[in-house]
C-alpha cells in the first residue's frame, strides 16, 4: 500500500501479483471519509498495466461519488483484474484476489462488475468476508444487477415524468445500448410497462433472446444511440457519449446504467445545448451498490431495499428541476453535491 499524490486524491493503490494463480490486480481506495470504500471488481483484458490503473482510479472516484449520492455510509474504491484468465485458473485467482482484499483488513470491500460473476465472488468469499453480492442473506443482496435495473427504471420514469411529460412508460420508445445483465432486465421492465423497446448488443445470441422475451427490435450497433425514439439507455460499457455522439441523440433523455458514460464533458455541454436531459449516470445506476451495500452492512430486509432503490428516482427528479432552476448541467450539480457529502464528512 503507498500513497502518491498523482492517484488523483486516492487514500491508497495497492497492486497485487500473485505468481500460483496469475492474478495481476490493482485496487484502488478513493474515499473512506464516508465508511469502508465499496466497489465492484471488473476483469477486463487491459493494453497495459498504467490502463489497468486508470480505469481502477476513475471507477473508485466514481464509487465514492455514486455512494454519497445515495446516501449510504460507504467510501468508494475500486478493484480491476487484468484479464485475460485462464477458465481452469479461475477459482484459485479469485481467491487469492480475496486473500489480497483481506489484507486490506475492510478498507476495501468488494462485489461484482463487467467480467466478474456471483460464482467469483464466492471464491473470493472464502477467504475474505470483506465481500458483498454473494449470497442474498435475509433476501438482501446477492447479484446486484437486478437492483440497479429497477433503479435506471425508476430514473427513466421520472425523466419521462418530467422531460417528456408522461405520467407512465406505456408507448414510450426507449433504445438500450447493451443488453446484458442490466439491460436485459431494464428490457424486461420496460417491456412490462408497455414501452417499445430497440436495442443492439455485440452478442448476437443475448440480443436474439431479448427481443424474443420482450418484443424488441434489433438495430445496428452504430445506430442504437441515435436511434428515433424518447429515452437512449446505455448499458454497455464507458464512454460511449462523444461529443459527437451528443451532437447524433435523437432522444430527448439519456438514462442508462453505464458507468462513465461521457467519454468527455464536451458531451454533456452538447447534450444540455441540444436540450437533451441528461441522468448523471452514477445517481440513476446505485441500485445495486445499495443492495449489495445492505448485504454487506447488515440490517436491512428486502423491503427497505426496494424502498431505498425506489428513491432514485425522486433524487434525479430533484436533480433535473435543479439543472434547470439553475440553468447547470444535471452531472455538474451531481459532483458538486457528492464532492460536499464527502468533505462535510472528512470534517466531521
Ligand atoms: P454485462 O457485461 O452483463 O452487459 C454488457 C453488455 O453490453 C453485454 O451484453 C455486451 O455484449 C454488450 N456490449 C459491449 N459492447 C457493446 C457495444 N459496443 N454495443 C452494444 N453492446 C455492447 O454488464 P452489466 O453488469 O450489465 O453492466 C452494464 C453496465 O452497467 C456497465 O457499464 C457497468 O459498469 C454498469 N453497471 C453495472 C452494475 C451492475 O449491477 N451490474 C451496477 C452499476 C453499473
Amino acid at each position: 500500500m503507498f500513497d502518491h499524490d498523482g492517484y488523483r486524491g486516492h487514500e491508497g493503490v495497492t497492486w497485487i501479483s500473485d505468481a500460483a494463480t496469475g492474478l495481476k490486480a490493482v485496487i484502488a481506495v478513493h474515499s473512506s471519509a464516508l465508511g469502508p470504500a465499496m466497489g465492484g471488481c471488473r476483469l477486463w483484458h487491459y493494453p497495459s498495466s498504467s490502463a489497468a490503473l486508470t480505469d481502477a482510479l476513475r471507477l473508485s472516484h466514481g464509487m465514492s461519488l455514486k455512494n454519497a449520492m445515495a446516501g449510504l455510509p460507504l467510501g468508494g474504491g475500486k478493484a480491476v483484474i487484468l484479464g485475460p484468465v485462464a477458465p481452469e485458473a479461475r477459482t484459485a485467482l479469485f481467491e487469492a484476489f480475496g486473500v489480497a482484499v483481506d489484507g486490506l483488513g475492510g478498507r476495501y470491500v468488494t462485489a461484482e462488475d463487467v467480467g466478474v460473476s456471483v460464482a467469483d465472488m464466492a471464491a473470493a468469499a472464502r477467504r475474505t468476508r470483506h465481500v458483498s453480492g454473494v449470497t442474498a442473506a435475509g433476501g438482501v443482496g446477492g447479484d446486484p444487477s437486478p437492483y440497479t435495473a429497477r433503479g435506471v427504471l425508476r430514473g427513466i420514469e421520472a425523466a419521462a415524468a418530467r422531460v417528456l411529460g408522461r405520467g407512465d412508460l406505456d408507448g414510450v420508445r426507449v433504445a438500450v445500448q447493451g443488453v446484458g445483465h442490466v439491460g436485459g432486465a431494464l428490457c424486461r421492465l420496460l417491456a412490462g410497462q408497455g414501452a417499445q423497446l430497440v436495442v443492439a448488443d455485440t452478442d448476437r445470441a443475448r440480443l436474439d433472446r431479448i427481443c424474443d422475451e420482450t418484443g424488441a427490435v434489433p438495430v445496428a450497433l452504430d445506430e442504437v444511440l441515435e436511434a428515433d425514439v424518447d429515452v437512449v439507455a446505455p448499458c454497455a460499457l464507458g464512454g460511449a457519449i462523444t461529443a459527437e455522439v451528443a451532437a447524433g441523440i435523437r432522444a430527448r433523455v439519456v438514462a442508462g446504467a453505464a458507468n462513465n458514460q461521457l467519454a468527455e464533458p464536451a458531451a454533456g455541454t452538447v447534450l444540455r445545448k441540444r436540450g437533451i436531459a441528461y441522468v448523471p449516470d452514477y445517481v440513476i445506476n446505485a441500485g445495486g451498490i445499495i443492495a449489495v451495500g445492505a448485504e454487506y452492512l447488515g440490517g436491512g430486509n428486502e423491503a427497505s431495499v426496494m424502498a431505498d432503490v425506489d428513491a432514485i428516482g425522486p433524487r434525479i427528479s430533484d436533480l433535473l428541476a435543479r439543472a434547470d432552476a439553475e440553468d447547470t448541467a444535471p452531472e455538474i450539480l451531481a459532483d458538486r453535491r457528492a464532492e460536499e457529502i464527502i468533505v462535510a464528512a472528512r470534517a466531521a
